[in-house]
């Protein structure tokens, strides 16, 4: 095993890398994961069926605003009539915005899917590197406006929440109102752990002493933020898994399971 140093920039290592660990395991996790959930969100997203059973609304297809929209589904009204193709093309740019920049993502993906690196301590698969300073990694830097699309998301994804223990017969409660309080609450904790999110409401204040209000909001986000990266990962699950339950429900795999109503 030979090493050298080469010139004023970073050490040459002459192996493919030193660590002895099995480094490409979490990489591989990520690539096997993340191709996983967008097979099924590109399959659901063009569908364009099954993703109402009253009273429950898919969160990939909310809100959800064409005339192909089925019935009962457009809590927000139609204004896209003039949209062809299916509904979730026209929203899901939102939260994959929003999941594209995000700080943690953009790690996971460089890393399983350009191996730009693939982990730490093993070299780059490209001979160059530009960061995020040119097209089209420069548009990255949206992450803090793709923050605002998606907390107006999860604020509407909470509505099709509440208004689900809304059923034809009255108030009502089910395995469907479960998963979808789960996973409003799981998008909240992704959506307020964002580093942008902390920025904003603790970012360029000189005294926290003298904002006791964001003080206090900052250290809530700043404790969500340790477990950011977890959150992108169940929200992932939440999100799938939300979407197939109410798929199964409306093609007649099983009922919901009813407790009250
Ligand atoms: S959502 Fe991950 S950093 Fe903003």
């Amino acid at each position: 095993m030979s090493t050298g140093v080469m010139g004023p920039g970073r050490a040459r290592v002459q192996t493919k890398t030193l660590r002895q660990d099995r480094w490409w395991l979490l990489p591989l996790a990520t690539f096997v994961v993340f191709s996983a959930f967008v097979v099924y969100a590109t399959w659901r997203a063009f569908a364009g069926a099954d993703y109402y059973s009253a009273p429950y609304l898919s969160p990939l297809y909310s809100p959800c605003l064409t005339d192909d929209c089925v019935a009962g589904s457009s809590d927000f009204g139609q204004p896209f009539s003039w949209w062809q193709l299916s509904p979730a093309l026209l929203i899901l740019i939102f939260p994959l915005g929003f999941r594209m920049t995000c700080y943690y993502y953009r790690k996971a993906y460089y890393r399983a899917f350009w191996l730009s690196p693939p982990a730490c301590a093993v070299p780059d698969a490209h001979q160059k590197y530009t960061g995020e300073t040119r097209f089209p990694l420069i548009g990255q830097n949206l992450h803090r406006y793709a923050f605002y699309a998606a907390f107006l998301i999860s604020v509407i994804n909470t509505w099709d929440a509440v208004i689900a223990f809304q059923s034809p017969s009255g108030f009502g409660f089910g395995l469907g109102n479960v998963i979808l309080v789960a996973n409003v609450v799981m998008l909240w904790a992704y959506t307020l752990s964002c580093h942008s999110c902390r920025h904003i409401i603790g970012g360029r204040l000189k005294h926290f002493s003298q904002h006791p209000l964001r003080y206090r909001f900052w250290t809530i986000v700043s404790k969500l933020n340790a477990r950011h990266m977890a959150l992108a990962w169940i929200t992932l699950g939440t999100l799938a898994l939300t979407d197939f339950y109410i798929m199964a429900l409306e093609l007649g795999w099983f009922s919901d399971l009813r407790f009250i109503g």
